[in-house]
């Protein structure tokens, strides 16, 4: 179990201590800190990935926070704190446009498994987003992506990550963003997108797409959906 999951028990609905908020700039650390830890052992795909907690941090650091720029400052970043208890980060959302954001460096250091690894992965997200992909080609502030949603374990099934979803999709809307879409991996995950108001447009099997040629990665087992939103009217 997490730090974060430690002492608290699991949680059902009613959650008022919860105030979500934009993530500055300046909060990159924590909100990959959150990340990381609210991801290793718990997402399918990181846990199949299976980077230790330091590479995935130096990873999401070079990715997010590298010298292609900070990825919070196009403020699609927000932090769930729980007021009760000191204001401990408890939960996160990351979105990017993909039509404004640079590509995504990574670092120079990886190995020839992991450079393999990211192939696959990057291979597999192609064919997940292909129904979509020339609604992706357009232009910057119209389309965004959800590339990551985490609630820390004890409080999960409160409908954090729903509040999270619903906090960015009308942030999104009101800023003229005209759709919104999501690669989920789970049930739990899935379910809070469909309360977030997505459906799932296209399913795709684990084990068709993670395993590399040379073995890199091993059968998932389980399935990803792409989750789609209009926002036209929220
Ligand atoms: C996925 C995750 C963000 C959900 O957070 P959350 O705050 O518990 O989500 P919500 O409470 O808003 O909604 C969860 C829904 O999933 C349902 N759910 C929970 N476990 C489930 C399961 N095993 N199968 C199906 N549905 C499940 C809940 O019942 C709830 O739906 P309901 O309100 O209709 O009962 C959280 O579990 C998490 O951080 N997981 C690890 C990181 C991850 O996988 N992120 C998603 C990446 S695609």
């Amino acid at each position: 179990m997490t730090t974060l999951g430690r002492g608290i028990r699991r949680m059902r609905r009613n959650m008022p201590s919860i105030a979500i908020d934009r993530a500055q700039a300046s909060e990159i650390e924590s909100l990959l800190s959150l990340y990381v830890e609210l991801f290793q052992d718990r997402e399918p795909l990181t846990k199949c990935i299976g980077w230790s907690r330091e590479r995935m941090m130096s990873i999401a650091r070079t990715m997010y926070a590298g010298a292609d720029g900070n990825a919070l400052s196009q403020g699609l970043g927000w932090i769930a704190r729980d007021q009760a208890r000191a204001n401990q980060d408890i939960g996160f959302i990351l979105c990017d446009d993909p039509a404004a954001a640079p590509t995504a460096a990574l670092p120079d250091d990886l190995t020839a498994q992991e450079m393999r690894m990211v192939s696959a992965v990057t291979a597999w997200l192609e064919a997940i987003r292909s129904p979509v992909q020339d609604k992706l080609g357009l232009a910057a502030g119209t389309g965004l992506h959800v590339s990551a949603v985490g609630v820390a374990p004890g409080y999960e099934g409160a409908g954090i990550a729903t509040r999270l979803l619903q906090t960015a999709m009308a942030d999104a809307a009101a800023r003229g963003y005209r759709f919104a879409f999501a690669e989920c991996t789970s049930s739990p995950s899935r379910r809070c997108h469909e309360k977030a108001g997505f459906t799932s447009v296209h399913r795709v099997s684990g084990e068709k797409l993670l395993v590399a040629e040379d073995g890199a990665l091993a059968n998932s087992g389980w399935d990803v959906h792409l989750m789609w939103k209009d926002l036209a009217n929220e």
